[in-house]
């Protein structure tokens, strides 16, 4: 990434790659002395004295390949704990982590939402508020005075996700929190940073009391492993969670918590380069004749630039733009897509491409898309890590083709690489 186009962000945050290669990954630890930290498979381990509380005793509750993942995913998390004072804790998935994190809550207690949310997000939270008596209230929390309207002696936990899942809008996380702990201390700001990674966002630093991320994106990176990670401040809320990890069951296996270390040792080479493909596709989709409008925090011209300079030290490769046409020229678009891949998901080192109101956020009503900006013509890109030239010109062919309304042949798929 050269200088200038991370000119004005945060500077990135000190000893970051040190850390992800190293921090908890000590040789010493093991018997065998391996670098490469052993998957520890046991279910069970020996107990020398059954009166004394040894550090392992069964996978649930706690695993080394789990442990040396939750302890480096804190720290680079900026979480406040000290070296084994646990302040991380994994998940089987990103939403086994917000389920967790909902299970902190009682019957009759209060969540302030921001309205533009991942829509698995909203599907959890309706079904808390339909089985639990939860109530949730969606606020536009761009505007921090809405979110401090909303809150009432009953709300215990404010949910806020930045940037947003598929429309780009960015939080001023800083000023979220201080509106809400200025009501109440004991007030639980959780932010879901997935879009982001620690390489790029520290919400804890800005004030949240927790900070969610699907590790199946970018932290793992390589799009094969499914991971919830949870990083928090206070020891007592770790408690709290460690009790509901335990108890609801959903962790990671230690293969998916081996991967996923393994991911983090390229995270801050990653996000360079995503950042550095993602904000050339941007400019490109900018100046296209047939793009009518690309939304990423990376663009001057995005209404949050000053925001996401002043909290992030740059931005991932998650873009989105309206196409100009109709579903038709949505569809011809993504069928004559040859490097981009459809499909779900994000973060991984391929570029995907996908269409959210007919797949990740099918399940919102017309309402809710028509007011969140989820129109037939939005696309979402997950820009990789491929040559930018190459990703440039399967964008402008693709979007050549679905003006001139052409599909595709299925007995000629076409691929990436012709020959030659
Ligand atoms: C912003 C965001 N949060 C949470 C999740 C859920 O994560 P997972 O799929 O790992 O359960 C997703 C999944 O797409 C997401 O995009």
């Amino acid at each position: 990434m050269d200088q200038h186009s991370c000119s004005g962000f945060l500077p990135p945050f000190p000893h970051f790659a040190t850390q992800a290669i190293h921090y908890a990954q000590e040789p010493e630890q093991w018997n065998s002395r391996a670098v490469v930290p052993p998957i520890t498979l046991s279910t069970s381990f020996k107990q020398e004295d059954p009166e004394v509380e040894q550090p392992y005793v069964y996978t649930r509750y706690g695993n080394p390949s789990r442990h040396i993942l939750e302890e480096v995913v804190g720290t680079l998390d900026g979480a406040g704990g000290q070296r084994h004072l646990m302040d991380c804790l994994a998940y089987s998935s990103g939403v086994g982590a917000i389920l967790n994190i909902c299970h902190l809550l009682k019957s009759g207690d209060k969540i302030v939402c921001t309205q533009d949310v991942y829509a698995g997000t909203r599907e959890i939270l309706n079904e808390m508020e339909k089985k639990y008596n939860l109530q949730v209230k969606y606020v536009d929390c761009t505007k921090p005075k809405c979110l401090e309207a909303a809150i009432t002696p009953e709300t215990k936990l404010v949910w806020l996700e930045s940037p947003s899942n598929p429309t780009m809008k960015v939080l001023d996380i800083r000023a979220c929190a201080e509106a809400v702990h200025g009501i109440r201390k004991d007030l639980l700001v959780a932010v879901d940073n997935s879009f982001m990674s620690p390489y790029f966002q520290r919400p804890l630093s800005l004030g949240a009391d927790i900070s969610m991320s699907s590790g199946t994106k970018y932290i793992n990176g390589h799009s094969d492993v499914l991971m919830g990670l949870v990083s928090v401040n206070s020891k007592e809320l770790y408690e709290k969670l460690k009790f509901l990890q335990k108890y609801l069951g959903a962790v990671p296996s230690p293969f998916d918590c081996y991967m996923c270390n393994r991911g983090l040792k390229t995270l801050h080479i990653r996000m360079k380069l995503h950042f550095q493909n993602g904000l050339a596709v941007a400019k490109f989709l900018k100046g296209h004749p047939r793009v009518q409008q690309v939304l990423y925090p990376g663009l001057p011209s995005h209404p949050q630039y000053e925001v996401t300079r002043k909290q992030c030290t740059g931005v991932s490769g998650m873009l989105s733009f309206y196409i100009k046409g109709n579903e038709q020229t949505v569809f011809a678009f993504l069928k004559n897509l040859k490097v981009f891949t459809v499909g779900f998901s994000l973060g991984g080192f391929e570029s995907l491409a996908s269409h959210p109101a007919t797949m990740s956020h099918a399940s919102l009503s017309a309402e809710d898309k028509e007011r969140l900006g989820i129109s037939d013509t939005l696309i979402r890109l997950s820009v990789g890590l491929e040559d930018e030239q190459d990703l440039l010109q399967d964008l402008d062919q693709a979007l050549k083709a679905a003006v001139s309304g052409e599909f595709p042949s299925k007995n000629n798929p076409h691929p990436a690489f012709p020959s030659g």
